[in-house]
């Protein structure tokens, strides 16, 4: 069909992904961490920007603070909605990606299907999924925003874990223990883990 895109002039970079790599000296990767919401996704993904910044890294984290008030800002939590999100996330990442940008997204993102799309949408070397594992009782115990009493009151409808599902990754690149290790201990993982895959040099 004649979409409006089929008139868009596609322009190619000189300036390719490549060449931003080997100016940044490390390699450009999506480290996508899902969890719970109260897992620590945010948490850790920040003290690792600090630490990757520390080392002269071009980072950038996306989580709901900067996403769901304005690319995502008319999305709610239903299934479809949750998936819109993730799906829009995912095409913002690849553009981060060429941009040779290490990017680090902290999304609850709790449907393995939508997951296994970014990764087939960024390719398996580009997709690091890192998942925050920590039990339902430690998240609701946290309850840092009051989300989870509320959501047992009945007053927040699909809150994850409690009134919508959370699928488990089953294979993801690293698993966090956020509920036993410290959030220095994870971050240290986390470091060792992009090293040990050439990401860092
Ligand atoms: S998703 O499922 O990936 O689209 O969710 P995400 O964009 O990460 O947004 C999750 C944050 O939104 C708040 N919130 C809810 N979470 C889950 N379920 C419902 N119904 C809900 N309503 C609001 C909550 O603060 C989540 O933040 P985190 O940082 O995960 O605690």
């Amino acid at each position: 069909g004649a979409v409006a895109s089929s008139n868009v002039v596609w322009h190619h970079a000189t300036v390719t992904r490549e060449r931003r790599e080997r100016l940044n000296r490390h390699r450009s990767v999506n480290l996508w961490f899902t969890g719970l919401s109260g897992a620590g996704k945010s948490t850790i993904a920040h003290a690792l920007e600090e630490e990757l910044y520390r080392r002269g890294c071009r980072t950038f984290v996306l989580d709901g603070d900067n996403v769901r008030h304005g690319l995502c800002a008319d999305l709610g939590f239903s299934d479809e909605d949750r998936r819109e999100n993730i799906r829009r996330i995912g095409e913002m990442v690849k553009l981060f990606l060429n941009a040779g940008v290490i990017a680090l997204t902290a999304f609850i993102s709790p449907f393995r299907d939508d997951r296994q799309r970014v990764r087939e949408l960024l390719g398996e070397g580009d997709f690091i999924e890192v998942y925050c594992r920590c039990s339902l009782d430690v998240c609701e115990q946290r309850d840092v925003k009051g989300l989870y009493q509320r959501a047992r009151a009945g007053e927040i409808p699909h809150f994850t874990g409690i009134s919508s599902p959370y699928e488990e990754p089953e294979a993801p690149e690293v698993v966090v223990e956020t509920d036993t290790r410290s959030l220095e201990a994870c971050v240290d993982q986390l470091v060792g883990y992009l090293e040990q895959r050439g990401v860092l040099e």
